[in-house]
């Protein structure tokens, strides 16, 4: 009788326990991702038809390749790598490959979606011997031939939100802000009115060639995106993306950081509390 009391109470820490540290990672994980969340919002993958076999040396390059970047990401918004196409390897096994993070993201957050990115790649592009992702804050690209620094305008991913019906003064914002968005050399953010834009081309790429890829990508917004209140396009080096204020946020402002871990801070602490009462609870039966 004695013995089994014992192992019931036993049992009931246990539970106790379990259950304290299953919302102690929830709690922790509402907080975390309430900060980071934007930045690792994915926007599209690609992946190449050909597989490489498990274990074979490309994927020991493929691995030595995604470690680089994430060391590489605290220290710098862009680098490219080329590895194992010298002599020393088998031809097989040479991989080219890059990041590059929103020229608005702070060192910490580039690193923390790189590592976001890193992370997913190989879900999304299983045993692919070329892959790339864009998420909202950054981008990873990986292949097998050599595309570093070839000029390429080709459209990787375009999304066109409803029309703003006849809004002309709508269309002259946005025509305003994406003439401004054509003259940038690396990153620009640019707004006119209630509109709002922001462009990009890889870091690599020489003023010579990012005017003609934005070019590229604002004649691609305006022709495939129509009259769109909000669109976004990304080629192979560069993309371009505009919204009506308030249609779509992806502004990385610092008071909406602080709302959000306002709201996670708030929810945490309730969840807290509700876990404290049902834990008392719970001790207070086990005890009668
Ligand atoms: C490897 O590729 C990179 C990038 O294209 C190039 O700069 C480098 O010269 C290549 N190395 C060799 C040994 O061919």
């Amino acid at each position: 009788m004695f013995t089994s009391l014992q192992s019931h109470s036993t049992h009931k820490t246990t539970l106790i326990l379990r259950v304290s540290s299953l919302f102690f990672l929830l709690f922790s994980h509402i907080i975390y991702f309430s900060s980071y969340v934007r930045a690792n919002i994915f926007v599209y993958a690609g992946c190449s038809q050909e597989k490489y076999e498990p274990n074979s040396p490309f994927e020991g390059n493929r691995n030595s390749f995604l470690a680089s970047v994430v060391s590489s990401s605290s220290q710098a918004a862009y680098t490219s790598f080329a590895i194992g196409n010298d002599s020393s390897g088998p031809p097989e096994a040479s991989i080219y490959g890059l990041y590059q993070c929103r020229g608005d993201l702070k060192t910490t957050d580039c690193s923390r979606c790189i590592e976001s990115a890193v992370n997913q790649i190989g879900l999304v592009c299983p045993y692919t011997l070329g892959a790339s992702l864009q998420l909202e804050g950054c981008y990873l690209r990986y292949e097998h031939i050599d595309f570093l620094g070839k000029p390429d305008t080709s459209l990787r991913y375009k999304k066109c939100s409803k029309s703003a019906n006849n809004d002309v003064e709508f269309f002259r914002r946005r025509d305003d802000v994406l003439a401004d968005l054509q003259t940038a050399i690396g990153f620009k953010v640019s707004s006119s009115g209630l509109v709002q834009g922001f462009a990009q081309c890889l870091g690599d790429l020489s003023s010579a060639d990012c005017t003609p890829c934005l070019a590229e990508a604002v004649g691609k917004l305006k022709n495939l995106c129509g009259s769109a209140a909000a669109a976004d396009v990304f080629l192979a080096q560069c993309y371009a993306r505009y919204w009506a204020s308030g249609y779509y946020d992806f502004s990385d402002s610092s008071h909406e950081d602080q709302v959000g871990k306002t709201v996670a801070i708030i929810v945490g602490v309730l969840a807290g509390l509700a876990i404290l009462i049902v834990l008392l609870s719970i001790c207070r039966r086990a005890m009668d």
